[in-house]
């Protein structure tokens, strides 16, 4: 950035005074511009532990796709910019890499990472099923052992694959293939939705095992329903449209998990991963101010954005996002 001479800037305040004014206020916060300082060196963000690993900021890079040549590139750019800002990310879906190691390369990113940070391997519900019907989970295990993940994430994405032609059917409801693959695995277990969310009382079932966090992936930002329906390779998108409408706002799964946790205190689970339309880092103080749980909140498409391009793009804009985050932390207060 440059920086513009006082008579420049003084002008640019002129022109643009009038188009500046603004209708409506972000109602979700108190500004206290008394009581804070701009962030300063001395300004830390807590970070996040899961499963022992310790993150120095509650962001986190949601999973995304492996398996093209760009996915490597943003991968690495992804993984380089946790390890400088010392952040936790899971992989997009590793199925590929279950049928042959033509792109390990892509995902094998522990040594940019870092020992030290959270680093996640992930798969479908659909595979963990197949994989346990066939007697196969150990090819699980070992993908995890190979990528030197710290442990799996779990999708569950049933209208997605409902959607897609050549999408994957359950024949087992996730939560006893969730059960099972739990008895038999030896690392920590995450689960996800894929960007519509889940109900209380899927919410419920998952902190009701022994997860190492749970990932909201809640609707409001990506969207596989809708997305799938644009692809619209069945042709018959138009009888599915409202689907992309069903699901949970990052919001809504906080005041379902605030109300479960009033309920009763007796989880195995009680850590989250708030994802799912979050845009920026306003959207993750908000969130993180709401839920009473141990959390950190994470983007997919918001990272995607910068990070296909140079690692320089990605870097500038991860600065900006924890840069963010400690102004809010001085400035902002969440309204109950
Ligand atoms: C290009 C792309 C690929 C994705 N691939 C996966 C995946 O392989 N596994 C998974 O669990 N989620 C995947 N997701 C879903 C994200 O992890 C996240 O849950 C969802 O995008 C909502 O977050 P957002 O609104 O910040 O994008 C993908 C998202 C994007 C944008």
């Amino acid at each position: 950035l440059t920086k513009s001479s006082t008579s420049d800037r003084k002008k640019d305040h002129i022109d643009l005074a009038f188009a500046s004014a603004i209708a409506k206020q972000d109602g979700r916060f108190y500004y206290e511009p008394v009581l804070g300082t701009h962030p300063t060196p001395n300004d830390k963000l807590e970070g996040f532990n899961i499963a022992g690993k310790q993150t120095k900021s509650p962001l986190w890079i949601s999973s995304m796709t492996g398996g093209t040549e760009l996915a490597g590139q943003i991968n690495h750019n992804l993984a380089r910019a946790c390890n400088e800002f010392g952040l936790g990310m899971g992989l997009g879906s590793c199925r590929i890499l279950l049928e042959s190691d033509k792109y390990f390369k892509d995902f094998d990113l522990r040594d940019t990472i870092g020992d030290s940070l959270p680093f996640y391997a992930n798969l479908g519900i659909a595979q963990v099923e197949q994989m346990l019907k066939e007697g196969k989970v150990s090819q699980i295990n070992e993908l995890v052992g190979k990528l030197r993940a710290d442990g799996l994430i779990v999708h569950i994405n049933p209208l997605q694959e409902w959607l897609q032609p050549e999408g994957d059917r359950f024949q087992e409801r996730p939560i006893d293939t969730l059960n099972k693959l739990i008895k038999m695995a030896n690392y920590p277990i995450i689960v996800k939705e894929v960007g519509q969310g889940m109900g209380p009382e899927s919410l419920l079932a998952l902190m009701s095992l022994p997860l190492a966090a749970i990932e909201f992936g809640a609707s409001g930002g990506t969207n596989f329903a809708k997305l799938e329906l644009m692809r619209n390779r069945n042709g018959d998108a138009e009888y599915h449209e409202e689907l992309a409408h069903i699901g949970h706002s990052a919001e809504e799964m906080i005041e379902f998990v605030n109300d479960i946790n009033s309920a009763n205190n007796a989880f195995l689970c009680d850590k989250f991963i708030v994802s799912g339309g979050v845009k920026n880092y306003l959207d993750g103080y908000y969130l993180l101010n709401k839920i009473k749980s141990e959390a950190a909140f994470a983007m997919a498409s918001g990272f995607l954005k910068h990070a296909m391009g140079t690692y320089d793009e990605l870097k500038e804009f991860t600065k900006l996002q924890l840069e963010g985050l400690k102004m809010a932390n001085n400035l902002l207060r969440v309204r109950e």
